[in-house]
């Protein structure tokens, strides 16, 4: 009996140490830890007092194990709802960093846009693919002959000097146009020929309206009986589809070595209508592009027989497109990726 008055002792003591040890803990997890050790058979507070049964008198172990046995499920339910009470306490931690205000504005989605040049070489793509052109896509370094010579400006020609050329060798260069393509296509392919090639061109110029760099869109039109009027007809269809619906064009006498007869195209001025204004200078008119009649030596340097075959050629400057179409003034507003500038050039919307 003196054993079990002993171990009544112990028992208070350690229920004690058992609640003053638990009133400390901050979560479900040190209650889960805390409990491991108390419960431990070896060195637990309680567990301990199991290993203790083997020095107690037989008639005693009863009564020792109902109490210890009394201990133990105390202590679980002190542990059951401290662990209940402070998983509470960590949810509604939870829930409280994980509130979302709905209230709150919702964060703009910027979204991109295709480049103004981007857009404009679709644009007359679009357009002409809509006439039956193929697409031709050239290579940006070329060589003289194809640049140049095949196109009837042999070396000593006075047009070179229309283009000041980036050189790479004496033999290859960066193209100054892409009419270089008009070259590969007809050596390609016999006629009909019905293509537009786009792409960037080079050029040692640099102002307001010029850049190094820019775009062009070749179109080549080659088949029996073609003449100036069949590229007057495709053109005036081509700026009103880009410009609108009442522009129409006119043909001025130019120079281009591959073409004869050679013509700058103008278009009516969309700002005004043609009474004149600050785009068109005054003038009602304004220039668009070059174009003419395949020079023979061409299509013979090619090996299409000219007597059989005609065709008309044409170049539009991408950027100028763009620039007339926009209203922009200066050229380098296209090449600065300004966002506050291209983001108000968009047609895509
Ligand atoms: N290649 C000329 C240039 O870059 C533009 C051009 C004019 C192309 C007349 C043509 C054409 O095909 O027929 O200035």
């Amino acid at each position: 009996m003196q054993e079990l008055s002993a171990l009544n002792e112990r028992l208070v003591a350690i229920k004690k140490e058992i609640e003053e040890g638990s009133a400390n803990l901050e979560n479900s997890r040190a209650v889960y830890e805390y409990k491991k050790n108390v419960m431990d058979g070896k060195s637990g507070l309680i567990g301990s007092l199991m290993k203790g049964m083997k020095d107690i008198p037989k008639e005693s172990r009863g009564d020792y194990g109902k109490l210890v046995n009394e201990l133990k499920t105390w202590a679980q339910a002190l542990f059951d709802e401290l662990d209940v009470a402070l998983k509470a306490k960590e949810m509604d931690a939870k829930y409280a960093s994980e509130k979302i205000d709905i209230t709150m504005p919702a964060e703009e989605n910027v979204s991109g846009n295709l480049h103004p040049i981007t857009q404009m070489r679709n644009q007359l793509i679009d357009i002409f693919a809509s006439m039956g052109f193929d697409v031709f896509e050239g290579t940006e370094i070329e060589n003289d002959y194809y640049n140049f010579t095949a196109l009837n400006t042999p070396a000593d020609h006075p047009a070179r000097d229309m283009q000041d050329t980036f050189y790479l060798s004496p033999e290859f260069l960066l193209r100054t146009q892409t009419s270089a393509g008009q070259i590969h296509v007809m050596e390609a392919q016999k006629p009909p020929i019905k293509i537009v090639s786009p792409g960037k061109v080079f050029r040692s110029d640099d102002d307001a309206t010029h850049s190094p760099m820019f775009t062009q869109l070749e179109g080549l039109v080659v088949d029996k009986g073609i003449t100036l009027c069949d590229l007057k007809g495709m053109l005036d269809l081509f700026v009103q589809r880009i410009f609108g619906e009442e522009v129409k064009t006119r043909l001025r006498p130019s120079y281009f070595p591959f073409t004869e007869p050679s013509v700058e195209v103008d278009c009516s001025c969309f700002s005004c209508g043609g009474t004149g204004c600050k785009l068109c200078k005054g003038t009602g008119w304004i220039e668009v592009l070059g174009a003419g009649v395949v020079n023979k030596k061409v299509l013979e340097n090619c090996g299409i027989d000219s007597d059989e075959y005609s065709g008309f050629a044409f170049g539009i400057g991408i950027e100028r497109a763009a620039m007339l179409k926009y209203g922009i003034n200066n050229i380098k507003h296209l090449f600065e990726s300004d966002l506050r500038v291209l983001s108000q050039l968009n047609d895509n919307d």
